[in-house]
């Protein structure tokens, strides 16, 4: 096969088969000129973890496919990460200035701000009008109080993680884990125990006293899992058994597996609440019907910010965020004991590979994955046969 060649006009997206995710394309196409209004940015790297592969599980149900279009039946998925402008058609954004933001799997990306403010900006593209704002939001690097150079790479793969953490341990406290430690010996059960939202959560849920916290994990996590000192108890999977059938729970589940959860409503007559938080476990996801005890609901992160920001405000909320984001992140960092340990997958061969293994799932809980297709970060041309 031809090698192409690979100019400064040109962009490579990384295209999913929406219907069967190991079926993936790189497509170089030629960048359009921006219309007014519009910025360039160039797409300087991305953070790869079950969560972004979630989206693309639920792209048609939750409509994450809706962020970056491609041709029918296949999807560029989102991710976190950084971008740098290179063109701007827009006063407010300067050519120069970095955002973090949701990016596609690409090398640049055209986007066109509103609502431009010190601290960012949102799209304005009719396409996301009717999508989460969440998502639709790009902070300045310069201004960001999350922000800092020597963190980059945590930051876009544990920060929207990590707030989502936050929330989930709020939520539970704030609903007084559902009447579950009334008498002082509720449990809590997190399953995916070793994926970076459940431990975020475990972190929290670690500063409260008094209520245990079971991580529920493969058996090939299970040491990573004890290694993290977050969790009261690790069992694997196949070890529910190990916690008596009458103790009051709520199942806080990551793995979105079916058998387990229908296990764990079967065993745990006083359930107290089932909330779904994602699916690691993407060959086993089903659904809830037809289950024993509470329903399983979905959580819905923005549901708690807009309770807290109408209780304390925004500032109040941003402040507790980023106090608990920076323990965490020195908590993470700490070189004696690192809890993530970053790999840099730069170029279209080495963005390949690293989804292919973060697809399957079976890697080291440890490995932080960074990607990166951005033109002169690696030979793209020799990729794209
Ligand atoms: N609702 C929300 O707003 C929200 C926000 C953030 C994240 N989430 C969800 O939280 C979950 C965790 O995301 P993350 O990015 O933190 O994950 P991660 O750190 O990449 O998780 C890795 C772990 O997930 C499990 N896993 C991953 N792929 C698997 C596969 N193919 N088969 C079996 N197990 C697999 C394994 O854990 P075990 O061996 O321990 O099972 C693995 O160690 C995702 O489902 C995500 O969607 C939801």
């Amino acid at each position: 096969m031809q090698a192409l060649f690979i100019c400064a006009m040109n962009t490579i997206d990384f295209l999913v088969r929406k219907d069967q995710l190991a079926s993936t394309e790189l497509r170089e196409t030629t960048e359009c000129p921006l219309a007014e209004g519009q910025v360039r940015l160039r797409v300087e790297k991305f953070a790869l973890t079950a969560n972004n592969i979630t989206y693309a599980a639920f792209g048609e149900a939750m409509n994450y496919w809706g962020f970056y279009p491609a041709e029918p039946g296949w999807g560029r998925i989102p991710v976190w990460g950084f971008g740098s402008v290179v063109e701007s058609r827009q006063s407010a954004v300067s050519v120069g200035e970095e955002f973090y933001g949701y990016y596609p799997m690409s090398s640049s990306v055209v986007l066109q701000p509103v609502r431009p403010s010190p601290a960012g900006f949102f799209d304005g593209a009719e396409h996301r009008a009717a999508l989460h704002a969440v998502y639709n939001n790009y902070a300045r690097c310069s201004t960001d109080p999350f922000y800092s150079p020597q963190t980059e790479d945590v930051q876009a793969l544990l920060r929207p993680l990590f707030i989502t953490s936050w929330l989930i341990d709020d939520f539970l406290a704030d609903n007084n884990f559902f009447g579950a430690n009334e008498d002082g010996t509720g449990v809590l059960l997190l399953s995916s125990a070793s994926s970076k939202t459940a431990y975020g959560t475990a972190f929290q849920l670690a500063q409260r006293k008094g209520i245990e916290v079971v991580g529920l994990t493969s058996a090939a996590n299970l040491e990573f899992c004890r290694s993290l000192g977050c969790y009261h108890q690790v069992l694997a999977y196949d070890q529910l058994d190990q916690i008596a059938a009458g103790a009051a729970c709520v199942y806080v589940d990551f793995a979105g597996n079916a058998d387990l959860r229908r296990s764990i409503h079967t065993r745990f007559a006083n359930l107290k609440y089932s909330s779904s938080i994602g699916g690691t476990h993407v060959e086993q996801l089903g659904g809830a019907k037809d289950l024993p005890g509470p329903r399983a609901t979905l959580f819905f992160a923005p549901a708690q910010i807009k309770k807290r920001n109408a209780e304390w405000g925004a500032d109040i909320l941003g402040q507790r965020l980023l106090q608990a984001w920076q323990g965490f992140v020195e908590k993470v960092c700490n070189p004696a004991a690192p809890w993530l340990v970053v790999q840099h997958h730069v170029g279209p061969d080495a963005v390949r590979a690293a989804y292919a293994e973060v697809l399957g799932g079976r890697g080291d809980p440890r490995a932080g994955h960074m990607l990166s297709l951005a033109p002169n970060s690696a030979p793209l041309a020799a990729a794209l046969t």
